[in-house]
């Protein structure tokens, strides 16, 4: 068995332990991540059924509605007893085209930071990640501007989202980065330099379409070995593959949510990581 990365929980920040396998919220909405979802209750019901299960980090972002995600989280889980929030900020949508325009301007990010406090119900967000690099603003000043809501107690943790290993470390040289989120799954692994580089620092891992969005390929005879789905080998397979691994499965349905937090029982042989890997 290959079972040296099967710790459950990770220290976000040295300091805030969750179980590694958490949620992403971005389903929780309408059709092209716009407006609500068709059943608010039962999007609530699938945030309250992850907590029950022991899921307590939680991924969303205020542009994912917008505003829609975070305010459900709010009323599902608020004060969080049960739940660590990272949210992010610097991104808008406009409807028209269902486009996600960046936006890393100081007077823009604290424009931001207010709504998601007071749709989180909260006055710190646990969690503060920037949600991709402007390119028509300088890293450092948007970086900057996070680290300022550090100082301020708006948020406890800084993250970062969408990044190089140099966009990295030059959010490094200006504020503590609790964690990296950028896309990542069996199907996918472009990032690998920049996971082994959080690894090197002990900076969480968040890898984003951890299921590549719904569709993986290729797990079916290693499913088959743990009467399981492919989707739960490939969140094994990530969680086995680097102890800095947090990956935020999304689902608007409580029966995948399950299936999903089941995944964290199943152990991968290193025959079938070797067989997984190719
Ligand atoms: N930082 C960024 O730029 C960024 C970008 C994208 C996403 N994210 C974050 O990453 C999270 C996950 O990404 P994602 O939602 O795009 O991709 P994902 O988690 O890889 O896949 C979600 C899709 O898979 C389906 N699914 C989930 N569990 C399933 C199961 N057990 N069986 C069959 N289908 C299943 C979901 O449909 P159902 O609803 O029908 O279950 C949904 O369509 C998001 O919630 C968000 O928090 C971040």
């Amino acid at each position: 068995m290959a079972t040296e990365n099967r710790s459950d929980t990770f220290d976000i920040g040295g300091e805030d332990t969750v179980h590694r396998l958490g949620f992403g919220a971005m389903r929780l909405t309408g059709e092209e991540i716009i407006g609500p979802p068709d059943d608010e209750d039962e999007a609530r019901d699938v945030l309250q059924r992850a907590t029950d299960l022991g899921v307590d980090f939680i991924d969303t972002a205020d542009s994912y509605g917008p505003a829609v995600s975070e305010r459900l989280i709010g009323e599902a889980l608020a004060p969080y007893d049960d739940a660590f929030v990272a949210t992010k900020g610097g991104l808008w949508r406009d409807d028209r085209d269902a486009a996600w325009p960046r936006c890393g301007e100081p007077g823009y990010l604290r424009n931001a930071i207010l709504g998601s406090l007071d749709r989180l119900r909260t006055d710190e967000i646990d969690l503060y990640q920037f949600h991709r690099p402007d390119p028509e603003v300088d890293y450092e000043e948007s970086v900057n501007t996070f680290a300022e809501f550090k100082d301020e107690g708006k948020v406890n943790h800084v993250g970062v989202s969408n990044v190089s290993v140099e966009q990295l470390e030059t959010a490094r040289d200006v504020v503590e980065i609790a964690t990296v989120q950028n896309q990542y799954n069996i199907g996918d692994r472009e990032h690998e330099a920049v996971l082994e580089y959080c690894e090197d620092h002990d900076i969480g891992f968040i890898p984003w379409a951890p299921l590549g969005s719904g569709e993986l390929d290729g797990l079916d005879e290693v499913a088959a070995n743990h009467d399981a789905t492919e989707y739960q080998v490939g969140l094994a397979w990530l969680l086995q593959h680097s102890p800095v691994m947090l990956p935020i499965p999304g689902t608007s349905s409580v029966d995948h949510l399950e299936e999903n937090v089941a995944a964290s029982e199943i152990d991968l042989t290193d025959d079938e990581i070797a067989t997984i890997e190719g």
